[in-house]
């Protein structure tokens, strides 16, 4: 798995100690070219470059697709996951009697934040709480869900915990129940086999800098494929209709996820995004994951070495890529372990987060390790 040569690709890998891929994943050589590809374009072409551009989109909606289990038509681009969120919610109705919303306690707060600024419209937020502070149930959701729920809002892998949501069940009694399902997979996907399609769920979303390699900018919006065309859009926008460079008179929107891309789209991360895309399709996602679980034994095996707590669930299928290490001054150090070029993350309620990615080698885990012990002896 890491090979020499994959390792080249990864130039950061050469300098510095790299177990932050939950967070960002590092970038690859290649997207330099690629972003340099794109700059060629837009002198070359100039206003003509749209004509290779927007195909050039559609390529990137077919690539992630493959990842994440989805025809490319179902899925739409925006610079980050919170519009997308916001433009999902566009599509429901909260003054009318289904206007609950389920969303953990444990999520990503931005899910929280795009849910809260509508309060007034008549939204009813209800706040799913999780029994031991690190994971979910899904009898946690579907113990909820009932003729007024419009819409269960679930992280696939937690952020601060690292713990995976089982989500066909909840998807199986929402729709029992009339309700839609949105998943966030930004901590998963790429990391962990999963299709959106075999989920069943009504709506995804992620972004493509942390397992992806890809960067920022590129994050994605994938909608159960029958529902295409019977949702309408509120944010909106010209590149959104079905002839892009039409100018129809009125709104027309795109009969596939494009309906959802508002205006002018962010090539640039997507000429970034589409090289890591490839990496993790070519590396292939069920051997990154194995890969994964054996760095994370490791982790897991150095941290209770030392007494540390793991906050993260101890069992392989209930666990994500990152390894959440309960620690005093988690975040001090992370400072000073970044100083010695040793990168990785912290986040209150956890700790310390560690990861590995099939770039990572066991001496690094290591290295990461004998570099606490000597922080901690100070
Ligand atoms: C689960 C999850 N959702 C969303 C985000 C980011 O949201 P946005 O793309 O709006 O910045 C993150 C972290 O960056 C995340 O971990």
């Amino acid at each position: 798995m890491t090979q020499p040569t994959l390792r080249n690709k990864f130039p950061i890998l050469s300098h510095s100690t790299y177990l932050v891929s939950h967070s960002m994943g590092a970038a690859p050589l290649d997207s330099r070219e690629r972003i340099l590809e794109y700059w060629n374009s837009w002198n070359d072409l100039g206003i003509t470059a749209w004509d290779r551009w927007v195909p050039f989109v559609d390529d990137c909606r077919a690539t992630l697709g493959k990842i994440i289990g989805a025809p490319g038509r179902a899925i739409a681009f925006h610079q980050n996951v919170s519009t997308l969120v916001h433009s999902v919610l566009g599509t429901f109705d909260w003054s009318s009697s289904r206007n609950e919303v389920l969303i953990s306690e444990l999520t990503f707060p931005t899910l929280k934040y795009c849910l809260e600024v509508l309060k007034g419209t008549g939204i009813h937020i209800i706040r799913v709480p999780s029994r031991d502070g690190i994971s979910h149930d899904s009898s946690d959701f579907t113990s909820l869900i009932n003729a007024r729920t419009a819409l269960i809002m679930i992280d696939h892998g937690i952020y601060r915990s690292s713990a995976i949501i089982d989500i066909p069940p909840i998807v199986q009694v929402a729709h029992q129940h009339g309700a839609r399902v949105l998943v966030d997979t930004y901590q998963t996907a790429g990391m962990y086999p999963l299709s959106v399609t075999d989920w069943g769920v009504d709506f995804a979303v992620g972004g493509s800098h942390k397992w992806l390699c890809g960067g920022p900018g590129a994050s994605y919006l994938y909608i159960r494929p029958d529902l295409l065309g019977t949702l309408k859009p509120q944010l909106y926008g010209w590149m959104a209709q079905r002839e892009v460079f039409g100018f129809a008179p009125d709104v027309q929107p795109a009969d596939d996820a494009r309906a959802f891309m508002t205006g002018t789209f962010g090539i640039p991360s997507l000429y970034a995004a589409k090289v890591g895309w490839e990496t993790i399709l070519e590396v292939g996602v069920t051997p990154i994951r194995q890969h994964v679980l054996h760095i994370s034994h490791q982790i897991i095996r150095l941290a209770q070495e030392r007494g540390l707590k793991i906050n993260s669930p101890l069992k392989d299928e209930a666990r994500g890529g990152q390894v959440c290490v309960g620690i005093d001054n988690a975040h001090k150090i992370e400072l000073l372990l970044g100083k010695e070029k040793i990168l990785l993350d912290s986040r209150p309620y956890c700790g310390l987060r560690i990861s590995g990615h099939f770039y990572t080698e066991e001496r690094e885990v290591l290295a990461c390790f004998n570099a606490l012990d000597s922080i901690i002896k100070r």
